[in-house]
């Protein structure tokens, strides 16, 4: 029997079990492939005794309608730039990936999949390059990825968002009060733009169009005027004012990342500074997004990422990346993949249908 090993790494998304799923049931059918997982992305590649587990109809069965991951995740520990404390107790980065390979190599594997956002697919692209046979499977609720035209996630965590926001309208409402809903993305403003668009809002604010403070309140007033007496604004977590700077930016010692969050407060204390009358909320929705069962659509496309990333592995096709393009299941090399992000054009057509709308971005 051959041996796949799949892991799962990032921040969590609904969809990674059904991908999981596609693939071992792909892979079982064959007859010729054992599938395996490693615990915690890479982490149980590299622990000793290694931490994997073998993915059996019993383990596998049914996941595809559960959040998070059999596999868990961690958006640390990442073998490009692996933290480790130096002899003055100082947290300094090396590069482990090559330990890594040599220990993919050494436990026997034939192929892997990689399933990650921009950062696991980095870590594809340079194992692929010290000889890994690794195929790796596009992931972000954040939308983020160029190389894709979508991946699974990113629709349910705009269903959360929207589903929050229609409620945070009626109490807005009631109240005659300004709701502000920060939402994740990191430095893409998708999640917020469809959410505005799908519910309606006054205000949309993303990091691709740095906000002027004054512009987003006169909106405001101009709806107290209009006698609306409320107002719901969409804020990304990743949103500036113009010259300003992202809120949170807390660099953890043992991440990459930078981590997002707290804008709408900012926005809150902007709009106060800036003579805003009425009651203002904030609101800030957080990992709700990611959390709980992926919808119907995300269910089918991780299906189908599953599957077509064992395809490839069959195909012999490594160092490509699944992806979805013009409405076919298709692949890009992972060198392509990890090239471009994937940001909202400030003059493409949903920024414009949005402001034909009525809503305002700020600028
Ligand atoms: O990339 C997905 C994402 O949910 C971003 O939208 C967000 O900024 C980040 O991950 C949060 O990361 P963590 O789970 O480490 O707080």
């Amino acid at each position: 029997m051959k041996k796949l090993l799949v892991c799962t790494g990032g921040g969590d998304c609904p969809g990674l079990n059904a991908v999981i799923r596609g693939i071992f049931k792909a892979a079982k059918k064959t007859k010729e492939w054992e599938v395996y997982g490693s615990i915690e992305a890479f982490n149980g590649v590299m622990a000793e005794p290694p931490f994997l587990i073998k993915l059996k109809k019993s383990n596998v069965g049914g996941i595809h309608v559960k959040g998070g991951t059999i596999l868990k995740t961690t958006n640390k520990g990442n073998p490009l730039q692996f933290p480790v404390q130096d002899e003055n107790g100082d947290i300094v980065f090396e590069d482990r990936t090559e330990a890594l390979a040599e220990k993919i190599k050494s436990l026997g594997f034939d192929a892997v999949i990689n399933i990650g956002g921009d950062g696991s697919q980095k870590i594809s692209n340079a194992l692929f390059k010290l000889g890994v046979p690794i195929i790796g499977v596009p992931k972000t609720i954040d939308n983020d990825l160029s190389a894709t035209d979508t991946t699974f996630g990113f629709q349910t965590a705009v269903q959360i968002a929207t589903d929050s926001f229609d409620k945070l309208v009626t109490t807005a409402e009631s109240h005659h009060r300004v709701m502000i809903m920060e939402v994740m993305g990191r430095d893409a403003g998708w999640i917020a733009l469809h959410t505005a668009i799908a519910g309606g809002a006054e205000v949309c604010l993303i990091p691709e169009i740095p906000y002027d403070i004054n512009k987003v309140k006169a909106k405001i007033d101009s709806r107290y005027e209009k006698g609306r007496g409320f107002v719901n604004i969409v804020i990304a977590e990743g949103a500036k004012s113009r010259g300003g700077e992202v809120v949170g930016s807390v660099r953890e010692t043992v991440s990459e990342h930078l981590r997002l969050g707290g804008v709408a407060f900012q926005l809150s204390h902007e709009l106060k500074a800036a003579g805003c009358k009425p009651e203002i909320r904030e609101t800030v929705l957080g990992h709700i997004q990611r959390g709980g069962t992926p919808m119907a659509y995300d269910r089918v496309l991780a299906t189908m990422f599953g599957v077509k990333a064992f395809e490839l592995v069959q195909e012999q096709r490594f160092g490509q990346m699944v992806s979805f393009k013009n409405n076919d299941y298709t692949a890009v090399s992972l060198e392509e993949a990890v090239k471009d992000y994937n940001f909202v054009d400030p003059n493409g057509f949903l920024v414009k249908a949005a402001k034909a709308m009525g809503m305002s971005f700020g600028d």
